[in-house]
């Protein structure tokens, strides 16, 4: 009845907040990422039966995996007469504010899409996904999932209606996540931030952030350079990173258009005009980590257009 009963699926990592835009902007990364394996099966239920690469962390309830979250929400959605095995393959770090669950039910949800012969778009997807993310950090939030999801940058106008805005991405853009041997729980990264922002702060925060779509959209890597700058966030939680303010100096002092956290930390990225730059910001990054007491794993990649990948079916 339907065309596949197996399907492998990679999803990529993400930057999400990108500065100024916390919680409504991220953009999608070349590498690192998930693959996850979906194979059907006559009871209709759905199972995680395997994870590698997670070091026993990630829990096999439904409930509580964000690929089976998302999996189970959309199943249930489009009525799907049969149930779903999940094997899920982490080949990136946990807790490192690349957006490593948000990868898991991307990867996940658009696969049993196909597995059901696309019954919905790929930005419909996107509620199941984020559902996933509530399950995960107690936040419905879409930064991570959004792009992962549809590549390349993504801005959420609203979330109630949900209302996301693909943005164009300048030609050669690249970008370097130096991620730091040190883990920070997002759940735990939103609670310290204030829930009140002064009008002065909010001022500065909207200005650069919509110059950053404008830069985007005129292609001028100068004010997006200029535009990358968060005076509410950073603040914060860069306290949770050790030589913060040195990596991000490092970075633009090697060239990088600018620097801020990766979604909630501890990685820091840096945007950069071509490959060869990223390089080597991603270098003068790594080296302040190590002087700050901190082994660090680069990711150097363009920015990326097309989010999934479908790997294999049959
Ligand atoms: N916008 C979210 C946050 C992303 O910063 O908490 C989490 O990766």
């Amino acid at each position: 009845m339907y065309h596949y009963s197996y399907i492998k699926v990679f999803a990529p990592a993400t930057v999400a907040n990108v500065a100024s835009g916390f919680d409504v902007l991220g953009f999608a990364l070349e590498k690192p990422g998930d693959t996850v394996e979906l194979t059907v099966k006559q009871e209709k239920r759905v199972r995680i039966v395997k994870i590698t690469g997670d070091k026993g962390v990630l829990p096999f309830d439904t409930k509580k995996n964000t690929a089976a979250v998302a999996v189970e929400a959309f199943l249930k959605s489009i009525n799907y007469p049969f149930g779903i095995d999940i094997v899920l393959h982490k080949q990136m770090p946990l807790s490192s504010g690349l957006g490593s669950s948000a990868a898991s039910s991307v990867a996940a949800v658009f696969g049993a899409n196909i597995l059901a012969d696309d019954p919905l778009k790929k930005n419909e997807l996107l509620d199941f996904t984020m559902q996933a993310e509530k399950a995960a950090c107690g936040a419905a939030h879409g930064d991570n999932t959004a792009p992962s999801l549809l590549g390349g940058f993504v801005l959420i106008r609203s979330y109630k209606p949900l209302d996301v805005i693909k943005l164009p991405v300048p030609e050669g853009l690249s970008c370097v996540v130096a991620h730091p041997h040190t883990e920070v729980n997002t759940g735990d990264a939103r609670k310290i931030l204030k829930k009140e922002v002064s009008l002065s702060k909010a001022i500065s925060q909207w200005g650069n952030l919509a110059a950053l779509v404008a830069a985007l959209y005129e292609n001028d890597l100068s004010l997006l350079g200029r535009s990358l700058m968060d005076v509410i966030v950073e603040p914060v939680r860069s306290l949770l990173i050790p030589g913060f303010n040195r990596v991000k100096a490092a970075a633009l002092e090697t060239g990088a258009l600018g620097c801020s956290i990766s979604g909630s930390g501890p990685s820091v990225f840096a945007l950069c005009a071509n490959m060869n730059s990223a390089q080597k910001v991603g270098s003068a990054m790594e080296e302040s980590f190590k002087e700050a007491g901190l082994e660090c794993d680069l990711y150097v990649s363009m920015v990326n257009k097309k989010g999934p990948l479908l790997l294999e079916k049959k």
